[in-house]
């Protein structure tokens, strides 16, 4: 074994030599997605967009880390599995930068279609850019080998199974059979399409941005590519929002000319998609610099909207609601396929705790009701618990609520997402063949007195 090395500092501060480099040399992107990987599975730290060394990089640069990052965490089960067939013993732990590196560049052999030539020697320099000189060896054996015989290697892993983490597979399983629960997992594991929603003459813009018109009403574009570059962004005629998440506000019904309360509301997509079907929105969100995001959404798009900043579990509306929304913090593990770093970070401790926050957000929204008002309340996650769990103990508590079953014709005819209670239920696996869904929960309530 070799002489034990000194203690590097954080990553992100090591890959400056790196993301130093030229551009050209494709280094710059990779350090990024490094650091980005190295902070979801080593420091718990979420995959932000809006990170500096990555709005830094040029679009094409940004675009690329972004997709090494993305394909390491949704294929990480099978990448280890994959690394550890190519090593005599584990890579120990104060060789992680190491270890890291091999993950993001068999990801890119395997998963992004990078040259084998650019994956190995970009790896071997960021080794060397960590200060890990005697690791070079390890790294280009390793990649060498993955790069002639990885496919195959790869091509017999039980691959959903891999990249799944034990207790999701398991919580979906009860909740859903395994066959679905393998079918979610699937789903995870392939870059989604860009979903929008526009403001107006969603069949024009559908034919400018080369997208597809879905039933649900909004458009659909695969390919990649800067979203700000696109037809339409510069003017705000239209906003990104997955098709499933589009469905909890249509559960409102009507809303021109009409109040609705947008409870936990930022960034601010279903506050747009509210406001530009005419309604006069509040928006509430506990935190004032998301309700920024949602100021600027909203600017962007030409829309408006009353925001609040406060804790919606103690927010009372001036008068009885009508129209209530409740978008509540969740585990968002049905955002996995847009979000890969959600499945590993998130821990069966989160969902305990969150159910006690939705318990709390449900029961205020429920009390701003006026009779016969109406309540959506909506996650997205995959959770039970945070689903029809909520509501079932809500409505245990509140004989005056009671709900009101979503049907097929409000939902773009997805017959197959409404649950026999009547409650809306998507899944990643949804529409696989038109490239999936967000998994969304959402069921409506009414207070009768
Ligand atoms: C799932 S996101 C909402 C997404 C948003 N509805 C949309 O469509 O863009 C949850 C939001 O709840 C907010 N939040 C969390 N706890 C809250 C509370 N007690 N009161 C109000 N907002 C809260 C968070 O700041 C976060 O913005």
């Amino acid at each position: 074994m070799a002489r034990p090395v000194p203690q590097r500092p954080a990553a992100s501060d090591d890959a400056s030599t790196a993301a130093g480099a030229p551009s050209a040399q494709g280094l710059a992107p990779r350090a990024v997605a490094l650091d980005i990987v190295a902070g979801v599975l080593r420091r718990g730290r979420a995959m932000d967009d809006d990170r500096p060394d990555l709005l830094a990089l040029p679009p094409r640069d940004r675009a690329f880390a972004r997709s090494i990052a993305a394909a390491t965490l949704r294929r990480a089960g099978q990448i280890d599995a994959l690394i550890a067939q190519c090593v005599e013993r584990p890579i120990p732990a104060r060789d992680a930068v190491a270890h890291d590196v091999l993950r993001i560049a068999v990801a890119q052999l395997l998963f992004v279609g990078v040259p084998a030539h650019a994956a190995v020697a970009t790896a071997v320099a960021l080794v060397r850019a960590h200060g890990k000189p005697r690791l070079t060896g390890l790294v280009n054996a390793v990649l060498r080998r993955l790069a002639q015989q990885g496919r195959a290697m790869a091509a017999v892993q039980d691959a959903a199974r891999l990249d799944t983490p034990d207790w999701l597979w398991r919580s979906w399983s009860a909740a859903y059979g395994e066959a679905t629960a393998r079918a979610i997992a699937a789903a995870h594991q392939n870059e989604p399409p860009l979903d929008l929603c526009v403001k107006e003459d969603a069949p024009g813009w559908a034919k400018k941005l080369g997208a597809d018109l879905l039933p649900t009403g909004g458009l659909r574009r695969h390919g990649g590519g800067a979203i700000s570059e696109l037809p339409g962004f510069a003017e705000g005629a239209w906003w990104v929002q997955d098709a499933a998440a589009s469905l909890p506000a249509k559960l409102l019904g009507e809303v021109r000319g009409r109040k609705v309360i947008d409870l936990c509301a930022a960034p601010g997509g279903k506050t747009m998609q509210l406001a530009s079907a005419g309604a006069a929105v509040t928006a509430v969100d506990i935190s004032s610099k998301r309700l920024g995001r949602v100021r600027e959404n909203l600017g962007r798009v030409g829309l408006s909207a009353a925001l609040v900043a406060a804790d919606a579990a103690a927010w009372r509306p001036a008068e009885p609601a009508a129209l209530v929304l409740l978008d509540a913090p969740c585990t968002a593990t049905g955002t996995i396929r847009r979000h890969p770093d959600v499945q590993r970070l998130k821990k069966p401790g989160d969902v305990e705790r969150l159910v006690q926050a939705q318990d709390r957000l449900l029961a205020s929204a429920a009390s701003m009701l006026g009779a016969g008002g109406m309540l959506v309340y909506a996650v997205c996650s995959l959770q039970t618990e945070e689903g029809p769990e909520r509501i079932a103990a809500l409505l245990a508590r509140e004989p005056a609520l009671s709900r009101v079953p979503v049907t097929a014709g409000e939902i773009g005819g997805l017959a197959g997402a409404i649950t026999p209670d009547g409650d809306l239920r998507t899944l990643p696996c949804h529409w696989a063949q038109r490239g999936g869904m967000d998994g969304f929960y959402a069921a409506r309530l009414r207070r009768e007195t």
